[in-house]
């Protein structure tokens, strides 16, 4: 028995080892922590339950039978994170550069499978080279197969992807169809193809950090949401990520302890300028209201003029979505409509209340606009809001004008409850543009045109720049101060706590991808 327990104990610190400590150390020197140290980070001390260690390829082309790593280039399992089951796979790129096989496929798909059944979410650690090149359309077969369990697990359990290492053709794609995607900086980067086939196929010259790395991603396709500096922070950025996040789609969004005390916010009367064209940052608005220190941004630096995350109220997990006047002047436009619609179907699927802060001009016009499919791209957000049935709160602190108005959750798309600050302004326009329209014949005659259209102005102001002709239909059910904002979401998020509501029966919706 002795020697057979010694030789189990050989092939695990065989398996251990990966790829060697020559790869080891050279992982170590780009900056990079290998699999198992990343999942030693990743998971509560002591909790990680490793399956399939002692797995290796069957392949037998190119010598491969000689080459034989035990784990076959992944590190798969469960444990807990925060103290919640947690389900994770890491690449190891130390075995033939984390690339994809048959098996390595076949390990993945388990835990996946094993994480729907058990209703958990899924963390994937990815630091591949792409497809195992010796093992041909077994390894395409194999991404297919993770693909499929993407797809299907989408809305069922919470999938987030790191991004640590290069991820490019088929690899690329898992990532994408999961909810989120970290990126960290200079040592990961992302695309369909690399630098070498863009020069052949486009003769751009390009770098791979340019082309798919994080900053990249972060600020001009927005693939990733998040970016981190090194491997440390961005397990960190996950486990906070995933604080917000409920276990599976039948699971309550998560809620820290707290005791609801004096809970006005003196701060939240100073953010909003005398002038309605004077920008100010929703930021200040969200800090004001949430629990202090508890906004995590997603896409932070793309699409910036709407801003989404996830916050506190009161200890309560909730989605928030805000236009951002400090940006174009918080308008909807292609990105930020994409970006706000996929934020808010998050949210949907997993139980997540929406906070929706509303200071919109309207939709951005324009050829380049138009040409890029602004009309589709902005019914994206209005559908994804639609068929929301968590709890939706709104609130609107200054415009609230045009489609922009209907489309940020207003009271006639399904929302729960809407307020609005004595600021705001909710009209078909502005007041300027509107009486140009409107006066126009009359503004013409006039013998002096500007003082006209300054009157006309002020009376178009006057009965629509305020929130109180939407009160009156009830459009907004309340009026409410700046600093008693908090106390009151406070308040409502707890009477929708255990809000019912069901879309119709039917296999799925067309949203207009
Ligand atoms: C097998 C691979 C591999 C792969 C890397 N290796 N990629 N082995 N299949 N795809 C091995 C290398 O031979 C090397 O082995 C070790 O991993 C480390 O690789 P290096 O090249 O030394 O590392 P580095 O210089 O850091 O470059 C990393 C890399 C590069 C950029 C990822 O290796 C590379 O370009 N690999 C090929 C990428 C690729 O074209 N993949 C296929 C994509 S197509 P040794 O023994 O020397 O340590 C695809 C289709 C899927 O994925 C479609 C699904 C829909």
């Amino acid at each position: 028995m002795k020697k057979k327990i010694e030789e189990l104990e050989d092939k695990m610190a065989q398996a251990r080892l990966g790829g060697g400590q020559d790869r080891i150390e050279k992982q170590h020197q780009k900056g990079k922590l290998t699999a198992r140290e990343r999942v030693h980070f990743l998971m509560d001390e002591g909790s990680f339950e490793e399956i399939g260690m002692l797995v290796t390829h069957r392949s037998t082309d190119f010598g491969m039978e000689n080459q034989q790593f035990y784990g076959d280039g992944v590190v798969t399992g469960y444990g807990t994170v925060n103290g919640r089951l947690t389900y994770v796979f890491a690449q190891d790129f130390t075995v033939f550069g984390g690339s994809l096989s048959e098996t390595h496929a076949e390990k993945i798909c388990k835990i996946m499978d094993l994480a729907m059944k058990n209703g958990a979410p899924v963390i994937g650690l990815n630091d591949s080279g792409g497809a195992r090149i010796q093992e041909g359309v077994k390894s395409l077969g194999g991404y297919a197969d993770i693909f499929y369990r993407n797809t299907i697990a989408s809305g069922l359990i919470p999938q987030i992807s790191a991004i640590m290492g290069p991820c490019a053709g088929g690899a690329v794609y898992s990532p994408a169809i999961t909810d989120f995607t970290i990126m960290v900086e200079n040592t990961s980067y992302m695309f369909v193809t690399g630098p070498n086939v863009v020069k052949t196929v486009t003769n751009e010259e390009v770098t791979a950090e340019e082309l798919g790395g994080a900053s990249a991603h972060s600020t001009k396709s927005g693939v990733t949401h998040l970016t981190a500096i090194n491997d440390v922070d961005c397990i960190n950025k996950i486990k906070r990520l995933m604080s917000f996040v409920p276990q599976n789609c039948e699971d309550k969004a998560p809620s820290l302890p707290y005791e609801v005390g004096e809970e006005y916010r003196e701060v939240l009367k100073g953010i909003i300028p005398e002038s309605a064209n004077q920008p100010y940052d929703m930021r200040e608005v969200i800090e004001g209201i949430m629990d202090e220190d508890s906004f995590l941004e997603i896409h932070e630096n793309y699409a910036e003029n709407i801003v989404v995350g996830f916050a506190r109220l009161a200890g309560r997990s909730v989605g928030i979505v805000a236009n951002q006047p400090f940006n174009l002047a918080g308008v909807l436009d292609v990105n930020s409509s994409k970006k706000g619609a996929r934020f808010v179907r998050f949210c949907d699927c997993f139980n997540i209340p929406l906070l929706v802060l509303v200071d919109v001009p309207g939709f951005l016009p324009g050829t380049d606009q138009e040409w890029n499919g602004i009309i589709v791209n902005g019914a994206k957000l209005l559908y994804a809001f639609s068929e929301a049935t968590v709890p939706r709160v709104t609130l609107i602190t200054r415009k609230a004008y045009g489609g922009a108005y209907d489309v940020m959750n207003s009271k006639h798309i399904g929302a729960d409850m809407n307020y609005a600050w004595p600021s705001a302004e909710i009209a078909v326009m502005g007041a300027k543009g509107a009486s140009e329209i409107i006066f126009r014949k009359e503004i013409k005659a006039a013998d002096d045109p500007v003082q006209k259209l300054q009157e006309k102005e002020a009376i178009y102001a006057e009965k629509f720049a305020n929130p109180y002709s939407a009160t009156q239909r009830g459009f907004v059910d309340e009026v409410i101060l700046p600093e008693d904002t908090r106390r009151k979401l406070i308040k409502t998020f707890a009477m929708l706590e255990n809000k019912v509501d069901q879309l119709p029966k039917k296999k799925h919706g067309n949203i207009p991808l």
